[in-house]
């Protein structure tokens, strides 16, 4: 029996599909989740990332018409109607699936919590607990995939793909997301605070403020994970030209 959401998904899919058709046919890749550093075989790094925002990302873009790719992190929730999904696990799968893909896409947006560091060395078998009172553990740095697709975008001297990132911060948003904006060297940069109330990891709304190269940041309302998606699209389609 086909879960109830999904019937919801694609219903909602159809009507809305009727409505607004403006990223017909475009490419986008999109990136979904948490990535999981593996410590051992039966541990992991990895953060409280639901793949909701994603998800969203992916299911709004496919019901406007656009050709979506997502490449979503170990989460536990059902493909959007119409997309192409490819599942990774680690920071170095996902850097992997979506360098693949990225000359293909006229965007890529990258709502993935990906894992800045990952363990240096992983154990062939369980780690086993010692006499000692503390454990350290040594971490080394995972690709940045973001900054490595914009630094990919100006080897070849173009302007394709758009490049929308993400920046979860916890207190100081403005400056921190204008800072990241700058590093990551992206076009359109989607900032949120998830220490406040309505934008946490794993629920279903999102309070976003979108910083563009030049422009002041434009903060909107609490709105669905949907809706907050939606005008995210909306920037990508204007941004394309569409
Ligand atoms: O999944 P949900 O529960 O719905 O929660 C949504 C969300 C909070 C995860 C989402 O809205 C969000 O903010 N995603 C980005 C989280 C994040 O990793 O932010 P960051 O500030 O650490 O990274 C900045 C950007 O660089 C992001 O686009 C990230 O995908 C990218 N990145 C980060 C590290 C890395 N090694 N490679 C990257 O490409």
């Amino acid at each position: 029996m086909i879960e109830a959401s999904v019937i919801v998904d694609a219903a909602s899919n159809i009507l809305d599909a009727a409505a607004k058709r403006d990223l017909d046919g475009v490419a986008l890749l999109v990136t979904a989740g948490p990535t999981h550093e593996e410590l051992d075989p039966v541990r992991y790094l990895g953060n409280r990332s639901s793949g909701k925002m994603g998800f969203a990302l992916a299911r709004r873009a496919a019901a406007r018409g656009a050709r979506v790719t997502l490449i979503a992190g170990p989460v536990s929730l059902p493909t959007p109607p119409g997309v192409t999904r490819v599942d990774v696990t680690s920071a170095r799968e996902m850097h992997e699936a979506v360098t693949a893909r990225d000359t293909e896409a006229r965007a890529v947006i990258m709502a993935a919590a990906v894992a800045d560091y990952r363990p240096s060395v992983r154990a062939a078998e369980k780690m086993k607990k010692g006499e000692e009172q503390s454990l350290a553990i040594t971490l080394e740095l995972s690709p940045d995939i973001l900054a490595d697709l914009a630094a990919r975008r100006r080897a070849r001297g173009g302007s394709t793909p758009l490049l929308v990132g993400f920046a979860a911060e916890t207190g100081g948003l403005d400056e921190k997301a204008q800072a990241k904006l700058g590093r990551k060297g992206c076009d359109l940069l989607v900032g949120n605070d998830v220490s406040e109330p309505g934008s946490a990891f794993g629920g279903d709304t999102n309070r976003i403020t979108l910083y563009a190269p030049g422009a002041p940041p434009d903060p909107l309302p609490l709105l669905t994970k949907d809706e907050a998606a939606d005008r995210v699209l909306d920037r990508v389609a204007a941004l394309l030209g569409r």
